[in-house]
C-alpha cells in the first residue's frame, strides 16, 4: 500500500497565494473526488503535487510513502509513480504520439524497448479507449479535438500504470459515448495498486467512477470532506451550503 500525504500545504503563483493550508491523505485503493467552484485551487493542488516549478510551495509538505518529495523534479516524481492527466494537455509539435509514448515508457523502465516491442500494447490500449490508431502517428495533441486530447492523457496513464493518478477534468470535452469509454477504462484499473484523485464539476462522471472520498476546495482550503454524498449534495444544491461552513 502506498500513500501521498499533503500537509498544511501553502502554494503561491507569481507572489499570489492560491493554496492556504491543504491537508489530504490519499492511499492505494482510494478514489478522491475533488470539487469546488472555478478558480479556487483544484488544478493548483494537482500541479503542486506533481511538482510544476511555477507553483511555489511556501509552507507545508508533500510526502510519498512518508518521505518528502518537495526536492524532487517532475520527472523524478513521475518515476516514483505519480501521474497527472492535465486539464489542458500540452501540444508537442514535431514529436509523434507513438515516439512520445516510447520515450515515456522507456524513461520509466530499466530495459530500453523499441517501438515495435510496445506497439501491440499501445494498439490494445488505444483500441480499448476507442482511440483512432491514425491519431497515434500524428504529433502529440497537435490539432486534436478536446475529447481526443483527454483520451490521449488516459492512454499515457495506461501505458505508465502509475501508483497515483491525478486526473484533472478529464470529462470536460468528452461526448457521452467517450465519457462512457473513459470511465470504463478507469474502472478496469487495478485499484489494489493505485490511488486516484479526480477533479470534476459534475456528478454524472462520479456516477460512473464512484469516489470513496470527496472534498470541496474553496479559496485554497478544503472546507468539507466526506464520501460520495457530498457530490450528490453539490449536484442538487450547488456550493452555497459549503460557503456557509467557512
Ligand atoms: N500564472 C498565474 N498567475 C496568477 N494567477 C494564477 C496563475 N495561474 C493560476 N492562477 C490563479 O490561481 C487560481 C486557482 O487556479 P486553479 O487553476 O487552481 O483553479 P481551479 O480550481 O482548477 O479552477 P477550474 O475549475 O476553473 O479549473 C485562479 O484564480 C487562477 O487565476
Ligand atoms: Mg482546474
Amino acid at each position: 500500500m502506498h500513500t501521498i500525504e499533503v500537509k498544511e500545504l501553502h502554494v503561491q503563483i507569481e507572489e499570489k497565494e492560491i493554496l492556504k493550508g491543504i491537508n489530504l491523505i490519499i492511499k492505494s485503493g482510494e478514489i478522491h473526488a475533488l470539487m469546488g467552484p472555478n478558480g479556487n485551487g483544484k488544478s493548483t493542488l494537482l500541479m503542486a503535487i506533481m511538482g510544476h516549478p511555477k507553483y511555489e510551495i511556501t509552507k507545508g509538505d508533500i510526502l510519498f510513502n512518508n518521505k518528502s518529495i518537495l526536492d524532487l523534479s517532475v520527472d523524478e516524481r513521475s518515476k516514483l509513480g505519480l501521474f497527472l492527466a492535465m486539464q489542458n494537455p500540452q501540444t508537442i509539435p514535431g514529436v509523434s504520439n507513438l515516439e512520445y509514448l516510447k520515450y515515456v515508457v522507456n524513461a520509466h523502465s530499466e530495459e530500453k524497448q523499441k517501438l515495435k516491442d510496445i506497439m501491440s500494447d499501445i494498439r490494445t490500449k488505444a483500441k480499448d479507449l476507442d482511440f483512432d490508431l491514425n491519431m497515434l502517428k500524428r504529433f502529440v495533441n497537435d490539432g486534436f479535438s478536446g475529447g481526443e486530447k483527454k483520451k490521449n492523457e488516459i492512454l499515457q496513464m495506461k501505458m505508465l500504470n502509475p501508483l497515483f493518478s491525478l486526473i484533472d477534468e478529464i470529462d470536460s470535452g468528452l461526448d457521452v459515448d467517450a465519457l462512457e469509454v473513459v470511465s470504463k477504462n478507469l474502472n478496469a484499473l487495478d485499484f489494489s495498486k493505485m490511488g486516484m484523485v479526480i477533479v470534476s464539476h459534475y456528478d454524472r462522471f462520479f456516477k460512473k467512477v464512484i469516489p470513496t472520498h470527496a472534498h470541496v476546495i474553496i479559496d485554497g482550503k478544503i472546507i468539507t470532506s466526506g464520501g460520495k454524498e457530498i457530490v450528490d449534495k453539490i449536484n442538487s444544491e450547488g456550493y452555497n451550503w459549503v460557503k456557509e461552513l467557512i
